[in-house]
């Protein structure tokens, strides 16, 4: 049985992924003790895999192998199985490859039986998934946000991002957001009704923090950064004494080489801020109590998601290109 995926040919540059990545044929092993081959339904796009894709030996896992498949989270059934508790179509989500099938030893790719009774599959990428999990343990644990409290989000209409504004809202504190453009800011405004969006790419991104400083006592009390570069030196000046920022992910740094390092990083002491990184595979023994708190919120209608789905495996890089150039509001995903 043969397998059509995506090979990481060389490592790329900046967001030219097509020079990168080949999609190519080859024939499947045999299925292994412990293994089991899932019929990839969908395919999750994660802004972090860029990551794993430079050659960084000191990231928080090491870079994938030139001349491996590219891998990141699947939903599919299971079509064979060797592996204890896992059967022939079962609906599973674990870190297999971007291809039609995912050939993977069970317990490394964290793969887990999803229930069949959730109308809307793509929700266990979204509020269901990682970035739920994400989402709600950066703003409720790391940043320790409490009601009342005002939280700023960056990368706020991104899939993480979506989800931590609607977490902070629902944890009834007053919430702000940073998006590039000013479609993105009215959707975080008009249709999540947060009580402000900076639009980054609009520039004076300083005085438009300002406007949310203004409007009520002080700065920011939570900061859950999905970016860091010079928007955090903005930021750290804004927030209020004992602040909390919560570093969930830098993607100004993952395609371009850079390295976040703040020039207003003496407000940490001034302000006696607390700033923590936080990695969601280190919770993920917890997933299934998260889960439950965000499949509340879910079936309320009260922790929605929108999503940007391509169809066709070929079409998968440009789908992928989306998270970097901000083509995207909401979770991508590739469906197959
Ligand atoms: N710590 C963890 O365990 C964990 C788990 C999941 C995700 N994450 C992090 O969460 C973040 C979001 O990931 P995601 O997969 O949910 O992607 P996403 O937010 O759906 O997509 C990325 C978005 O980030 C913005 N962006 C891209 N490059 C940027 C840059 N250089 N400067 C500013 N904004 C930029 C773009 O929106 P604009 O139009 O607004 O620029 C883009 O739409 C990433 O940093 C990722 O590493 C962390």
């Amino acid at each position: 049985m043969n397998n059509q995926f995506w090979r990481i040919n060389s490592r790329p540059d900046g967001t030219d992924f097509t020079s990168a990545l080949a999609l190519i044929e080859e024939a499947m092993p045999d299925i292994g003790p412990g293994e089991i081959r899932v019929r990839n339904a969908m395919l999750s796009m994660d802004a972090g895999t860029r990551l794993w894709l430079t050659d960084r030996e000191d990231g928080y896992q090491p870079p994938l192998p030139v001349g491996a498949p590219m891998t990141g989270l699947v939903v599919g059934e299971v079509i064979a199985s060797r592996a204890e508790g896992f059967k022939e179509g079962d609906l599973v989500r674990a870190f297999g490859v971007w291809g039609a099938f995912s050939q993977v030893d069970a317990v490394m790719s964290g793969a887990v039986i999803l229930d069949p009774s959730v109308a809307d599959k793509r929700a266990w990428f979204g509020p269901l998934g990682m970035n739920g999990w994400t989402a709600l343990w950066g703003i409720e644990q790391t940043g320790a946000a409490k009601a009342g409290e005002r939280v700023l989000v960056s990368a706020a209409a991104g899939a993480t991002g979506v989800l931590a504004v609607q977490i902070a809202k629902l944890l009834r504190c007053e919430t702000w957001g940073i998006a590039g453009g000013a479609e993105k800011c009215r959707f975080l405004t008009e249709e999540l009704g947060l009580d402000g969006a900076v639009d980054y790419k609009a520039g004076g991104v300083g005085a438009q923090l300002d406007v949310a400083c203004e409007g009520g006592a002080g700065g920011f009390d939570v900061f859950f950064d999905n970016v860091g570069g010079p928007v955090l030196d903005d930021v750290l000046t804004r927030m209020n004494h004992y602040g909390r920022i919560a570093v969930c992910g830098l993607l100004n740094d993952y395609g371009s080489g850079t390295r976040t390092a703040p020039r207003e990083f003496d407000q940490i002491l001034m302000r006696r801020l607390r700033v923590e990184g936080f990695f969601s595979p280190d919770f993920m023994d917890q997933g299934e109590r998260l889960t439950a708190r965000l499949k509340g919120w879910h079936e309320a209608g009260q922790l929605t998601m929108p999503y940007d789905v391509t169809r066709g495996l070929e079409n998968t890089l440009s789908a992928y290109e989306k998270l970097f150039t901000g083509g995207n509001i909401g979770k991508v995903i590739v469906e197959l």
